[in-house]
């Protein structure tokens, strides 16, 4: 196209676009480190004492029969050893209740995986998160992260943080089987959490 038959506004118009997209590609490389700010922590009521909550619930894992809350969804690759599991992946949404009957007052759920990590024992990494839904503590929830020796009495599982009312968690949990159904795979575990939140 000859230069002289091109309307000079469309020239500056391209000229201008050019520029305009040259200087913003070149903003995306200098470095800026202001997205980061201090704040003051009581705009958060992050200045008041934190509180130091006990919480007590059942966490049914229920993996038989028509309606089961958590799901084998990958086997042991190996059966060398069925006495640990190792490599197995379960996903859950287990209903947490008052008492260890699923009868009793239902406050929330326990919604996570676990997967077992140990070729000695049978030994669970859990991620999970509770999710409440009962009264104040509706749509807040605790998030659990930490190694579940299944078979020991007592599994101590660390807090690693939580939402709404539990915002900032720390803590642990203790992990205590009630019932375990060797059957059907179904057990009930009693969780006595300690957290300390704002
Ligand atoms: C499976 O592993 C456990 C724990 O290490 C061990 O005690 C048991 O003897 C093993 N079983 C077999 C069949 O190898
Ligand atoms: C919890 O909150 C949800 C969403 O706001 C609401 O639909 C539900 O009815 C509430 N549940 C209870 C038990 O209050």
């Amino acid at each position: 196209m000859p230069t002289q038959h091109f309307p000079t506004f469309l020239l500056f118009l391209f000229l201008f676009l050019s520029c305009y997209i040259t200087s913003t590609s070149s903003s995306q490389n200098e470095v800026t480190d202001d997205f980061v700010n201090p704040i003051d922590p009581k705009l958060l009521n992050l200045n008041k004492k934190a509180k130091l909550s006990h919480l007590k619930v059942y966490w049914h894992d229920i993996m038989s029969g028509e309606n089961p809350t958590s799901i084998t969804v990958v086997p042991p690759p190996l059966k060398l050893n069925t006495t640990t599991s190792f490599g197995l992946i379960n996903i859950f949404d287990n209903p947490l209740t008052l008492g260890p009957k699923m009868s009793s007052k239902l406050v929330g759920k326990g919604q996570g995986l676990y997967a077992s990590v140990s070729q000695d024992e049978l030994g669970l990494l859990i991620a999970m998160n509770f999710a409440f839904i009962e009264g104040k503590y509706n749509g807040s929830g605790i998030t659990i992260l930490g190694r579940n020796s299944a078979r020991d009495e007592v599994r101590e599982l660390p807090i690693i943080g939580g939402n709404g009312v539990f915002r900032f968690a720390r803590g642990y949990a203790q992990a205590r089987t009630y019932s375990f159904d060797i059957k059907s795979g179904d057990a009930c575990v009693e969780f006595n959490v300690y957290v300390s939140h704002y």
